[in-house]
């Protein structure tokens, strides 16, 4: 999502600095933002180029997390303890900053299965170590930054041209099989990538835009739907394929053991993420955020897949 932010950002003039890793991609970026190179969670002193640019920034949009670990810890370091590195640099050396912008999960407010969605009010009941990590990253900013200055999204399943963690859904669903999990329809809160951007954006420049925030493209899915939208775009009869949620745990352990043999591969079924998928449903309520910001999410599912597929489409040609 940083990568899209970046660009939306670029496009209206905005001057951008960008917190990679040494390992990063970073022919992602505009030519033109500036790349400091630094790890959230890690020991030792500040890179002086950070303190520069937060020294220089009027907001920070925090959106650097690990999505995917086979080991708690993982998620702790990278998220949690991520979170407060960056919000003590943001106390310490972040004296124009007027507006933190977190990027957090609906995993940090815990699963709901009952429409409208789970909303803000809600006390917190994350089942993931995902989720927890989160929801102690939200607290890390919530005790370091000033509470008019600080807005933190909790989106659901986001998708959008770019995005890794779908991708194995979209290759299976357009060849025509679409998985459920369990033989129950899991409902899913969902929002395309651009629509995420508008949100952040949106927080970014509105005056008065504290607080936590729900989002959702306003209708109830499932990834079974989800997967059947894939299949009919690419002119695919739709096949369904029920996985007993005993299979998947079996499949997330497996996972789980490559990738502590396979260091720096992608492993998108973690048994954390298969937790999650046991869950009654992943619905958020967004309207708190539709009626204090007005915003309404313009991509339908149909369209945001469609304009997936174009971007895979047109990336296998190049
Ligand atoms: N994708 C979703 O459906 C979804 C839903 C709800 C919330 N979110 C939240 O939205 C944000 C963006 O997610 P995404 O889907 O864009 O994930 P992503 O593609 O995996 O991007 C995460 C980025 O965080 C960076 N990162 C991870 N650990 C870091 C660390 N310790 N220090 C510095 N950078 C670090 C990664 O750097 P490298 O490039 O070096 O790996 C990567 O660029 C995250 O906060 C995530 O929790 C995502």
């Amino acid at each position: 999502m940083g990568r899209h932010i970046v660009r939306r950002l670029r496009a209206a003039g905005a001057e951008v600095s960008v917190l990679v890793r040494a390992g990063s991609d970073r022919s992602v970026l505009p030519a033109d933002v500036r790349r400091v190179t630094g790890e959230l969670g890690a020991r030792g002193a500040v890179p002086a180029q950070l303190r520069d640019s937060l020294g220089n920034a009027d907001a920070v949009i925090h959106c650097a997390a690990r999505l995917f670990a086979s080991d708690w810890r993982e998620y702790l370091r990278d998220n949690s303890l991520g979170a407060e590195h960056l919000a003590t640099m943001i106390a310490a050396h972040g004296r124009n900053v007027q507006r933190v912008i977190m990027l957090s999960s609906l995993a940090a407010a815990g699963p709901c299965g009952d429409v409208p969605g789970i909303a803000e009010a809600s006390p917190p009941a994350p089942v993931s170590a995902y989720g927890w990590s989160k929801l102690m990253a939200e607290w890390a900013m919530e005790k370091h930054v000033r509470d008019d200055r600080l807005t933190i999204l909790r989106p659901p399943i986001v998708y959008g041209p770019e995005d890794k963690a779908l991708a194995p859904l979209f290759g299976l669903a357009a060849r025509g099989l679409v998985l459920q999990a369990g033989r129950g329809e899991t409902p899913y809160s969902f929002l395309y990538v651009e629509d995420l951007v508008d949100a952040a954006l949106l927080c970014l420049y509105a005056p008065r835009a504290a607080g936590t925030y729900h989002l959702e493209d306003g209708r109830p899915s499932s990834l079974r739907e989800f997967g059947e939208i894939i299949a009919r775009a690419v002119g695919r009869h739709p096949r369904r394929v029920v996985l007993p949620h005993a299979l998947i745990r079996l499949a997330a352990q497996g996972s789980a053991f490559a990738a502590r043999r396979l260091p720096g591969r992608f492993f998108p079924l973690t048994p954390d993420k298969a937790l999650e998928g046991r869950q009654k449903g992943w619905l958020a309520d967004g309207a708190k955020f539709r009626r204090e910001f007005s915003f309404t999410a313009t991509t339908a599912l149909e369209q945001g897949v469609a304009a997936t597929l174009r971007w895979r489409e047109n990336t296998k040609k190049n």
